[in-house]
Order: structure tokens, then sequence, then C-alpha cells
């Protein structure tokens, strides 16, 4: 990898997590890496994810070079590289960087990929109009490092647009903090009856049974409810938390948005609605001091 050698375990955690785990890969049926699965993918991100393409201003990169940190399949980095002037992407993971350097190939785009950690980034300073990174860095062991970072290779002014996942969330208190809570201890009891769990909550039963009762602690357990029980670093904040350590970090913010509420994309302007007070992804649009 093209990073400093940070030496850091945890670090290694989350790229050996999101190398096995390329996100999203899991919602396609189709061979990986064709064509079809690559359009498939597309198909259904903004289909779930429809308000990207509402509020995430993709033209507005023209003339523009644009950075993106935490590439997953390269959905959002194709938006970012049919519009900017030029597009580099980086990402922690080997299999993140190639998923988009081909996704790139087969839409005849070009990108500038590169693996990298977004603590310590091997890019020049003052180099970018625009900086976007969407649910990554509540995934890195340092966000406060990140923004640092984000804000020296920005140039004078330049734009960050971050998404982090929110506590003032439907998502963080009922789903979350209450029905998961309440059916892993389900699950628990049913595999002491002698039943078994599928899926997801296998994987929380096993969990528990090596962590103990730390495994669902107020603040342990919510991690590992967002992106599957084996991703050990999902930190969730409050919008006032991200705004301080943003300030802290040399930025203005200009604009907040909050974005999907869980009913899986199938009633888009109720979703919109719900999730405009209620929503778990929290949107940040900051600009360099
Ligand atoms: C949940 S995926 C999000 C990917 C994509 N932005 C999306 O919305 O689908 C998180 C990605 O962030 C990357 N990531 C996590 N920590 C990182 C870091 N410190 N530096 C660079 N990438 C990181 C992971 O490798 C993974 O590809």
């Amino acid at each position: 990898m093209i990073t400093e050698e940070l030496n850091n375990e945890d670090l290694k955690q989350v790229e050996d997590f999101w190398n096995t785990h390329l996100c999203g890969k899991q919602f396609v049926d189709a061979k990986f890496p064709s064509k079809e699965f690559f359009e498939l993918y597309r198909n259904f991100r903004y289909k779930k994810t429809h308000h990207l393409d509402t509020y995430i201003d993709w033209k507005g990169a023209k003339g523009k070079d644009v950075l993106e940190i935490g590439l997953g399949i390269g959905a959002d980095g194709s938006r970012w590289a049919q519009n900017a002037r030029t597009y580099t992407g980086v990402d922690l993971t080997a299999e993140a960087v190639y998923a988009t350097k081909i996704h790139l190939d087969h839409l005849g785009l070009k990108g500038h990929i590169v693996q990298g950690n977004a603590e310590a980034l091997v890019l020049p300073s003052n180099h970018f109009d625009i900086v976007y990174s969407h649910g990554v860095l509540h995934h890195t062991t340092n966000i406060e490092n990140t923004f640092r970072e984000v804000n020296r290779v920005l140039k004078p002014k330049g734009e960050f647009i971050v998404m982090l996942y929110s506590k003032g969330s439907f998502n963080y208190w009922f789903r979350i903090q209450f029905y998961f809570r309440l059916r892993l201890l389900f699950e628990i009891l049913k595999n002491k009856l002698g039943g078994s769990s599928k899926g997801d909550w296998a994987l929380h039963v096993k969990n528990f049974k090596q962590e103990g009762w730390s495994y669902l602690s107020w603040n342990n357990f919510p991690h590992r409810c967002t992106d599957g029980p084996d991703c050990k670093i999902a930190n969730i904040y409050w919008q006032s938390e991200m705004v301080k350590m943003l300030e802290n970090s040399g930025f203005t913010i200009e604009k907040t948005k909050k974005a999907h509420f869980p009913i899986g994309g199938h009633f888009p302007k109720l979703e919109r609605f719900l999730a405009s007070f209620m929503g778990f992804h929290q949107i940040i649009w900051a600009r360099k001091r």
C-alpha cells in the first residue's frame, strides 16, 4: 500500500474486514466483476440510496479536481469521474481499489485510484476542490486525523462533503439499541434451548459466545449492528460532535442534511420526509477556512 506505515493493529483489522466484505457486493446477484454486475449495483444503489442523486451535486464538479475517500464498488466514483476535471479515489483495501478501477474501465471513465489510508494521505497539500467521503470515516480508528488530512489536501475554500452515521436517528435508538438488542437476547435464549440462528443472528450469537455480555454493552453493540456483526468499528455520532470535530480541524459548516430511513427505498418521498429529522445518514457540507 502507498500509505505511511502506521503499525496500527486496529487499522489492519479494518482493512482485513473490508477486504473480505467489499461494500455492497452482497446485494447483487451477478458475476463479479462483470459489466452486468456494476450496472445492477448502480441500479440497486441509486434506488435504495435514492437521496444521493438529489442531494449530491455531481455536475457541480465540472472543471474541478475531486478526491473520494472510501470507494466500495466505485458507484459514486463513476458519478464524480463523469463530471470532474480529475477524479482521484483512495481506499484502504486492495479489493475496493480493484473494483473501482474495473468499474470505471467498463464505463470508459478515467480516474487515479490508489490504495491508501485516510489518516495519513500520501497526496499533495492544497490540491483538491472537493473531497467526498460517504459512509467511510466512522469506520476508521481516528476520525480527527482524517479530518485534518482532508483539510490539508483541500485547496483554500475547498469543499468537504462527508456522510457519517447519526445518533439522532430512528435506526440508532429504536432499531439498534432497542429491537436488535431484544432480538439478540431472544436468539441467545433460543440457542440455549437447543435451537439455532440464521444469517447475521448466527454471527451475533457466535460473537456473544466469544465476548460475553460486554458484546451487548451500550457502547459496543451498535458498532456490530450497521455493516455486519464482524465489522468492529462503526462509530455513531451526534451531529454536534461531528460539527465540533470538523470545526476543530479547520472547517466551517455550510449545510447539513439527514437521509436514509430504513424502509428499503420503496417509498422514497415518505422515506426522505422521515429521514429529514430521524435519518441515520448525516451528510455535512463543510468548507476549508
Ligand atoms: C461502508 S464502505 C463505503 C464505501 C462507499 N463510499 C459506499 O458508500 O458504498 C467503507 C469503505 O471505507 C474504506 N475505509 C475504511 N477506513 C478507511 C481509511 N482509514 N482510509 C481509507 N479507506 C477506508 C473501507 O475499505 C471500505 O471500502
